[in-house]
């Protein structure tokens, strides 16, 4: 097994964890229904603390078991039996922009959970996360999750080789396989607009129920499988195609937006392609920068109004922090 799937050790608390917030190239929504999707790391991550307690708080607010669905869903399903915990969250992951600020919070919590009271294998770590974020969101699927878990390049429902794991729900299971990283820098920004996960995920899948749905469902999963193909053999020319015609499918399904529009369209003249990231209707772009071009490229999306991270993959899952 790869270092990078070590298993989260036990200890004490108090304890801390990091976990890499996530990127989707191609698939989103239609890896809920089954289709392939390829998703990275990012290296934006999130850290929690955690500490024993008299009352459950985050980030000093003791009414946040109330407010904060990942808060309630993580203690209810990983730290039942537990004492009450302070924690403290501390991100560089935007929030609710579809750059998985929920799956980091929600991973890196689970992790300190699990390993006060004994450690787990992170197959089980990334079935734990998923139950917990699909406990909060209603719907979904485990892409983001195990990502995070994991660290690099995954493909969800494709790839080659041997799965990492596979992620249960109980109308679905899903695969998860390593894909090479081809160590390109990719620009995402921020449209500022938030936007509600569950409620795109339902219009999506309202969408895909009519006549033509089987069609498109079969073209976004055509498009993700080659995509995967295309990100492991690093070929750039035909990543930037998959990612331009996965574009028009999201635009189809309905979950573009004008100010993502505006993006795409503000990223073009350095940029080899750019699309919605995530579940849409708002939150991010991913584009891929020309070489060279990278910090005209962050220019042109703050000035057309986004807020641009240049990342990386995150080659490491979640992990403990000493
Ligand atoms: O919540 P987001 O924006 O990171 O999007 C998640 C991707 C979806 O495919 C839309 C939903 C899912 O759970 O896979």
């Amino acid at each position: 097994m790869s270092e990078t799937l070590s298993a989260i050790p036990s200890r004490g608390l108090p304890l801390s964890a990091r976990a890499p917030g996530k990127c989707i190239l191609f698939g989103e929504h239609a890896v809920v229904h089954g289709a392939p999707e390829l998703v990275f790391a990012i290296d934006l991550h999130t850290q929690v603390f955690v500490r024993a307690s008299d009352a459950f708080r985050l980030n000093n607010d003791p009414e946040a078991r109330q407010r904060n669905g990942y808060f309630r869903s993580a203690v209810e399903q990983a730290w039942a039996k537990g004492p009450p915990v302070d924690v403290r969250a501390v991100s560089r992951i935007p929030r609710a922009a579809g750059l998985g600020s929920s799956a980091a919070f929600t991973a890196a919590l689970a992790a300190t959970f699990a390993a006060a009271e004994g450690g787990i294998e992170r197959p089980a770590l990334a079935q734990r996360s998923f139950e917990i974020e699909r406990g909060t969101q209603g719907v979904g699927s485990p892409g983001d999750t195990s990502t995070v878990v994991a660290g690099g390049y995954l493909a969800i429902n494709g790839g080659s080789g041997d799965p990492l794991w596979s992620v249960r729900a109980e109308d679905h299971r899903w695969e998860v396989r390593r894909v090479p990283d081809p160590n390109w820098v990719w620009v995402v920004a921020h449209s500022g607009i938030p936007r509600s996960t569950g409620d795109a995920v339902r219009a999506v899948g309202r969408r895909l129920a009519r006549e033509d749905g089987p069609e498109l469902l079969a073209e976004f999963a055509s498009v993700a499988r080659e995509g995967i193909d295309a990100v492991a053999q690093g070929d750039r020319g035909r990543v930037s195609e998959l990612l331009r015609r996965n574009q028009e499918l999201l635009r189809e399904v309905g979950v573009s937006h004008p100010r993502l529009e505006a993006l795409i369209e503000a990223a073009a003249p350095a940029a080899e392609a750019a699309k919605l990231t995530g579940a849409g209707a708002g939150g991010s772009i991913v584009a891929l920068p020309v070489p060279g071009k990278e910090a005209e490229l962050v220019r042109r999306l703050a000035r057309a109004g986004g807020l641009p991270f240049v990342v990386r993959a995150a080659p490491e899952g979640v992990a403990l922090v000493e």
